[in-house]
């Protein structure tokens, strides 16, 4: 199949790559808003460059979509309303109207439309996954999600909840198999003054309550002073286990028997998530090619992580807990 990648920056960039070669993949285009982007990313790959996304569209078989979140719904829509299967990158729309707008569009029309969280593909969250739907850890009591990365992305605004806390919301769901009831929310400005920590924080921590009665936190900041640190852990009655601590976890340890922590630290997603990259990938190509065991996100999904981080925004506009409409 002819597979478009649409938006050719930090994110279309990894999935240009890993399709080259890719099993089902006959012809990889690129396209950018900046044409000759669009060009020295296809040149350096071995690609073919479109004149623009409305022609990758048209000759291909299959649309990734990496374009920032404002201009997904248009892209999703057009690709769509032809027919092609879609990847579209999270958050999948500017926000929760536009998601839904987007989910009743792809249901009527019956395409194939897959959203990048791409954690699900992850072996540390699948594993962590398997062991609570398994019911390997007894009666689940806790769970934290915890991420810190470095730096602000080049936009004027940090948009922490929609662009990146939205992993761990889409993550609380798939965990634990319950939906979220209700949510708390604290934000803070650490790293800028510019802007208004109710609206933008580069710092938060929410507090979820699940279906199931299961409390979970989830910090998120854009402020760690040494590398992508990312882990998830909780806490049953028979076992406790935790994703993302190992040799690799930018986290200096104070304590004496612990050295092996924080060496050759992550610094970014694109390492620390290669590989789960790579398996969404081909897990979307399976699906277009007609395998349906696919344990990717779908548009249900990307509106339910809309909905939460709706919901977070509100508790920090309003200082306090907001609760979730839970539809069965
Ligand atoms: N899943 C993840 O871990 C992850 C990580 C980073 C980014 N993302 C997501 O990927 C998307 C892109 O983020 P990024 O960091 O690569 O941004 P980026 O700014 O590095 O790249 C975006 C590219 O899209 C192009 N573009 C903008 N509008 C376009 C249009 N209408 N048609 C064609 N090209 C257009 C821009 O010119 C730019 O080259 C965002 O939705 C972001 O949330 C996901």
């Amino acid at each position: 199949m002819r597979v478009a990648v649409i938006g050719a920056g930090r994110m279309g960039q990894v999935h240009a790559r890993l399709l080259v070669g890719a099993k089902g993949v006959s012809g990889l285009l690129v396209a950018d808003a900046d044409v000759d982007k669009a060009k020295a990313v296809a040149k350096g790959l071995g690609a073919d460059a479109a004149v623009d996304a409305a022609h990758a569209i048209e000759s291909a078989d299959a649309a990734i979509i990496a374009t920032p979140a404002e201009t997904q719904a248009f892209l999703v829509k057009a690709a769509v309303t032809k027919g092609c299967p879609v990847f579209c990158e999270k958050p999948f729309g500017e926000n929760l109207s536009e998601a839904r707008e987007l989910a009743t569009l792809v249901d009527s029309a019956g395409v194939l439309v897959r959203v990048g969280f791409q954690r699900r593909f992850d072996y540390g969250y699948h594993a962590a996954r398997t062991a609570v739907l398994g019911n390997e850890l007894g009666k689940l009591y806790l769970i934290r999600l915890q991420v810190t990365e470095q730096g602000l992305p080049p936009s004027p605004k940090t948009n922490l909840i929609r662009n990146t806390a939205i992993h761990d919301f889409d993550l609380l769901r798939w965990l634990s198999g319950e939906e979220v009831v209700s949510v708390y929310a604290a934000g803070a400005q650490r790293g800028t003054s510019e802007f208004d920590p109710r609206l933008d924080p580069d710092t938060i921590i929410v507090s979820v309550r699940l279906t199931n009665g299961v409390l979970a936190a989830v910090t998120v900041s854009r402020m760690s002073p040494l590398g992508y640190d990312i882990r998830a852990e909780l806490v049953g009655s028979w076992d406790h286990v935790v994703v993302g601590w190992t040799g690799r976890t930018p986290v200096h340890s104070v304590e004496r028997d612990s050295t092996t922590i924080g060496t050759n630290p992550w610094r970014s997603w694109q390492g620390r998530f290669e590989e789960a990259y790579r398996k969404q990938m081909c897990d979307f190509l399976d699906s277009v090619a007609g395998g349906n065991h696919s344990f990717g996100a779908g548009v249900s999904d990307a509106v339910k992580a809309h909905c939460i981080a709706e919901a977070v925004k509100l508790s920090l506009v309003r200082g306090e807990p907001v609760f979730l409409e839970v539809r069965s």
